[in-house]
Order: C-alpha cells, then structure tokens, then sequence
C-alpha cells in the first residue's frame, strides 16, 4: 500500500449492468490497495451490496427503477435509456453534497471514474469542476472502431452492404465488413465516444502485449493519456464482485471432473438466444458427450420468464445425467481458473474473454450483439484463440464444434495459443510489466490532477 495516498479520495460512478459494474468495483478493489479512499455512487436497481465491500463509502441515487428487478432486462438499451433520463438530477445533487462536505472537512477529492455510457458524467463533473476520468469495459480495438465511425461513413462503408460482408476491412484488421456496427444504436456509440475523448484520462481493461497495434492507433488519435491495466481482475485474489448471487455446485461438481474435460458455457449478463437456438445448443453439448457446465439465466431464452420451465428436449435431465450441470448464475472467474475446465463457450463479451485468456482457456465463439461480434474477430482471426459458431446453427455442427475444442488437435492448438497469452498476461501485471507500469502511472496521474 502507498501511504502517500492517504486520504485522497476517489468517486467511482459504475454502470448497473454487470458487464460493466463487475470491472468497476475491481478497480475499485485495486485503487483502495494503493492508498485510495473510495466513494461509490450506485443506482439501486441492479447494484453489489454495499455490506460486501465495508472499506467503501456509498450513496445511492434515486433511479426510479425497481431495485430488485434483476436479472437486467433484455432491452439494456431502454434501461440505459431511462437511467440516463432519471439519474441526472441525483447525480448532480449527489455529487454536490459530496463536494461540499469534503470542502467542509478539506477532504481532497482527486477525480470521478465513472463509465462513458453515463451520458451525462461529463457535463455535471465539468459544471462542478472535477476531473473525469473514464473506464472503458470494452476492448481497445472496439473503442477505435466506434471513435472511427464518421471516417467509415465518409468511405462508403455505410449503409452495410450484404454483397460485401466476407470482404476485410483493410483499415481495421482482421475485422470484415459484416462485423462492424449496425446502423441501429450508433447514436449511443457516438455519445460514449463522446463521453470518454472528453475526459482527462481513460483506464482500459486490455494489456499491451495483447493489443499493442490498437493501443498505439488509440494514443496517435487521442491526446488525453490511456492506462491500459488489464486484465484488472487478476491484481489480487480479493473476494469476487458478487451482484447476482453464484452458484457455489459450481465448483463442487468442477471438483469430480477429470483435467480439461468440462466445456464452461455462459453468455454473459444480457444476451439472449432463441428457443430453437436454445434447443439445438441442448441437443449438440448432450450429443456431444463430453462434460459441461451450462449457466441458464433468467432472461437468456428469447421471450420466456421465470415462471416458464426451461424448453429443455424430454428427458433431457436424465440422459446427460452427472455429464452437465446447469445453474442460473456460476462463479465465473473460479469457473475459468479450475483445472477441470477445457473450454469456454462464449457470447465474446470483453469480461469473458479477458478472463478467458487469464486462465489459458480457449475459446468456442458465439456473438450476439454489440462489440462481441468485432472481439469474436480478434479472438478467432487475429489471436486464434477460438473457434467460431453462427447464429442459428444446428446440434450437429455444436457436437462437432465441441469435441474439435475440447478433444482434437485443433483445440489443443488453441489452447498452446492462449497459454502462450496466459504468460504475457501475468507478467503484464507483475513488478515492470506493462499493465504494472501502467497502473503505477495512473497512481500518479490520479494524484496530480
Ligand atoms: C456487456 C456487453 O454485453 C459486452 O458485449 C461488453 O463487452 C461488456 O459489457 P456482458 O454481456 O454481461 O457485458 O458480458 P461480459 O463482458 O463477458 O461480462 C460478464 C461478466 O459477468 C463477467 O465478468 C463474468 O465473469 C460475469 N459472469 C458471467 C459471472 O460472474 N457468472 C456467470 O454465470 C456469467
């Protein structure tokens, strides 16, 4: 701990979506190790108790959403939506009290970190005067598509043209046309883009050694300093950062499997498959007969609702007996970092491949929406790590994609690739490591501004 930081005390502001909350609070967990005290204003809807994380000052904002409802809804984009319509004027009063009673007791408030997708964490910090900073929860290769968007517009790229799909777009390796970003939704890509190019600093869960060509693309077109610290869950071994409770048989069933063996599937927070897609991916891991542990959350079936009983095949709990396990929400970042664990089926969120790649784990990819389709394309093309899967594939193509990872020798060629990554990782964090060097950089650029 660095007792010069005493004292100086740090706003996170996270975003209520566990894609984004769970990097958030890592930091948090990390930046009170240097010496920082943390403040965390948090919606109620959606959010960690603060009862987990005693050595942190919380203030709740006002979100006029139900607290309890979780799992998120589906449509994160309404939900975004509306925080950002109602949390505004909490915010401001919020932060403004702090200000003021830190004034009182001539506290030094250093900054607010807060998530770019707050579309209004720039305006309130700069009406108050205090710095911003932003935590990117996206890759640095997504962030420069997104900051690059009017130049491909300017290019033609836009509107997508389907007759173009499969060619490579040469100033965006590997991606190819049909991987860049829907039309739909790029108001709020311009806004984030917006919110983090304004800021004072932006801290990134990557590390060099994974996207050293995008990280100096990033510094040559922004003029504020980048701190690329990732992977950021790996700095301790601290308890996770639980927002939905985990299923501990998890680990218990991990326990009784052979090396290597379990295919981990999960989707992450808030991607959705169809029921027929959902049928076919029940049918191709039991067709598969190898192990899996399958996380089914609330939410994760197109349509359905906790009432419904999962659209499972008849029998289908009887014939994969102790091969699967399913559960509703597991302990990801243990899941991953257990031996038994051989493969990871993935929608391709950032937080699930950084921690994919922490643990040496390769990857089966399967995009849903947003950045996953452009970190599907690094994972599988650049870094082949990772196999990929379509939308609406059948159980026969899923069996085979299971047992080529977990069982033949193109898996195992995956699997020396992203151990080879493991290593750069680790040592990226260790004592002179890039992500190490970074981070004591942004210690001291925290305690300058
Ligand atoms: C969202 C976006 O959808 C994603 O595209 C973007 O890159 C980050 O924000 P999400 O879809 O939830 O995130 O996926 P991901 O980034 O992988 O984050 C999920 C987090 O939940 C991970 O930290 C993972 O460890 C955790 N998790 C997931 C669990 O703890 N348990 C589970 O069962 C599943």
């Amino acid at each position: 701990m660095q007792q010069e930081n005493m004292g100086v005390r740090l706003l996170l502001f996270p975003l209520p979506l566990q894609g984004h909350a769970i990097p958030m609070f890592h930091l948090a967990n990390l930046l009170q190790k240097k010496g920082f005290l943390i403040t965390i204003v948090q919606t109620r809807y959606n959010s960690p108790d603060p009862n987990n994380f005693p050595l942190f000052t919380f203030h709740f904002l006002e979100d006029g959403l139900p607290a309890n409802a979780t799992p998120a809804p589906n449509d994160y984009s309404t939900v975004l939506s509306v925080l950002n319509t109602n949390c505004l004027t909490p915010f401001y009063n919020c932060l403004s009290q702090i200000l003021c009673k830190a004034a009182k007791d001539q506290e030094p408030i250093a900054c607010l970190i807060a998530d770019p997708m707050w579309s209004f964490a720039g305006s309130v910090s700069s009406r108050l005067k205090l710095p911003r900073i932003t935590l990117r929860s996206t890759s640095m290769s997504a962030y420069f598509v997104y900051h690059s968007l009017p130049s491909l517009r300017d290019k033609g790229y836009y509107p997508l043209q389907e007759t173009k799909f499969d060619e490579l777009v040469p100033e965006l390796p590997p991606l190819k046309v049909k991987d860049l970003p829907p039309e739909a939704g790029q108001d709020l890509l311009a806004d984030t883009v917006k919110e983090t190019n304004t800021s004072q600093g932006i801290i990134w869960n990557t590390f060099e050694e994974l996207e050293d060509a995008y990280i100096t693309r990033v510094r040559q077109v922004l003029s504020i300093p980048i701190f690329p610290i990732g992977p950021i869950h790996k700095y301790s071994q601290q308890s996770p950062v639980n927002i939905w409770a985990q299923d501990q048989t998890s680990i218990s069933w991990l326990n009784k499997q052979a090396p290597h063996s379990v295919l981990y599937v999960s989707f992450g927070s808030i991607a959705a498959v169809s029921k027929a897609d959902f049928i076919e991916i029940a049918r191709g891991l039991a067709n598969s007969k190898q192990a899996f542990l399958w996380v089914v959350r609330h939410g994760l079936i197109e349509g359905s609702n906790e009432n419904n009983p999962l659209p499972l095949p008849n029998g289908y709990l009887d014939m994969i007996g102790q091969r699967g396990h399913i559960v509703n929400w597991a302990p990801q970042q243990e899941v991953l970092a257990h031996p038994a664990v051989g493969g990871f089926w993935t929608h391709c969120g950032w937080n699930s491949i950084m921690e994919s790649i922490s643990e040496g784990v390769p990857m089966l990819c399967l995009p849903c929406f947003a950045d996953q389709t452009m970190n599907m394309r690094h994972v599988c093309d650049n870094w082949k790590i990772g196999l990929q899967l379509e939308k609406g594939l059948k159980s026969e193509e899923i069996e085979r994609a299971v047992k080529k990872l977990l069982v033949e020798e193109e898996g195992a060629a995956l699997r020396n690739r992203i151990k080879a990554l493991k290593e750069k990782a680790t040592l990226s964090l260790k004592e002179g490591g890039s992500s190490y060097k970074s981070l004591e950089d942004l210690t001291n650029y925290l305690l300058s501004l």
